[in-house]
């Protein structure tokens, strides 16, 4: 595994997959939380690059530890299991594959006396009309944003039940409503939202919760990309934001951050759109001015 220090198994969470087997305690995880841990432990999948590097950054201007957990390193350290230092690294890990998450998770939260935040961050897309959609389009995509983002809740509600609470937040879309050419990325923030509600019913009691964001579209590399090559028309998008503007990634990254401190204490389970007005549903405009 790609951390530096060896876990100490005794202390982990309960294993769903494998109940009856855990010997964590309470008491020994917030001690060790106390007093290891200056700095609150934030974890962002697929925090190199976009949207979770922009998050990331604003985290640590928050005063977090903040761990991109991704495919790549995006020129970030490695994270060091034994600085307990405010600052944004990197550890590897792909989100598909929901023993590594739950591996990773749990030793994070060894090393770092608990983890405080998570933002299930990573997704992918795939563009083709829904008649046209390949099996493995339709199942990369899913993998990514549905089951990947189900490890991550998981796997960061698990540490959190077991040492006291925390915030977790997921990046859904304004997509989640529909949206022509992308049937596995809709299928998987609508999907999201539901698995959101479900883990906040079942953990509020515990302090731990779970909450979304569904951004609009928002000013980055994906969709810089996607008009250059021609499968998105920015005349088209700005014509149906009334706001009239892409959103900056510290607009998503502020309210996230809003979502993960004590602001929000009674918050969770909700979806929160932040997207310059684009799910307001206009009605049908006048057809002339009334006299
Ligand atoms: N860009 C937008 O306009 C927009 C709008 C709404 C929602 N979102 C959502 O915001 C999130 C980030 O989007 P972005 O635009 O920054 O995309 P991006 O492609 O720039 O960044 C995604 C990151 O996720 C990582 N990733 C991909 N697959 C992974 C895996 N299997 N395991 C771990 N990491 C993986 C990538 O390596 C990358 O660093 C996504 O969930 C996306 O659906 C984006």
């Amino acid at each position: 595994m790609p951390l530096t220090c060896s876990p100490d198994w005794d202390k982990m969470p309960p294993d769903p997959d494998n109940e009856g087997t855990t010997t964590s305690s309470l008491t020994q995880s917030l001690n060790s939380k106390q007093s290891t841990q200056p700095a609150p432990t934030a974890i962002v999948t697929g925090g190199s690059q976009g949207l979770g590097r922009t998050i990331g950054e604003h985290l640590v201007d928050e005063g977090y530890r903040v761990i991109s957990t991704d495919l790549h390193d995006g020129g970030l350290p490695r994270f060091d299991g034994s600085s307990t230092d405010v600052g944004l690294s990197w550890l590897e890990l792909d989100v598909t594959n929901h023993a590594q998450v739950r591996d990773v998770f749990d030793q994070i939260s060894q090393q770092c006396g608990g983890i405080d935040a998570v933002v299930a961050n990573a997704g992918i897309q795939r563009h083709r009309a829904l008649v046209d959609l390949s099996w493995e389009e339709w199942s990369a995509v899913i993998d990514v944003n549905l089951h990947g983002v189900f490890s991550t809740i998981q796997a960061a509600g698990r540490n959190m039940l077991a040492t006291g609470g925390g915030s977790i937040v997921a990046i859904s879309s304004v997509s989640a409503r529909g949206s022509a050419g992308r049937a596995p990325y809709s299928t998987s923030k609508a999907a999201i939202i539901g698995l959101v509600s479900t883990a906040a019913g079942e953990w509020a009691a515990q302090g731990v919760r779970v909450n979304a964001v569904a951004p609009g579209y928002i000013d980055t590399g994906v969709l810089r990309d996607g008009v250059a090559a021609g499968t998105l028309d920015m005349d088209v998008i700005m014509n149906r934001i009334p706001a009239n503007r892409l959103a900056q990634p510290t607009e998503i990254a502020q309210t996230v951050g809003f979502l993960l401190s004590q602001q929000s204490s009674y918050i969770t389970g909700q979806t929160l759109y932040i997207d310059g007005g684009f799910m307001i549903d206009y009605g049908i405009p006048l057809a002339k001015k009334p006299d």
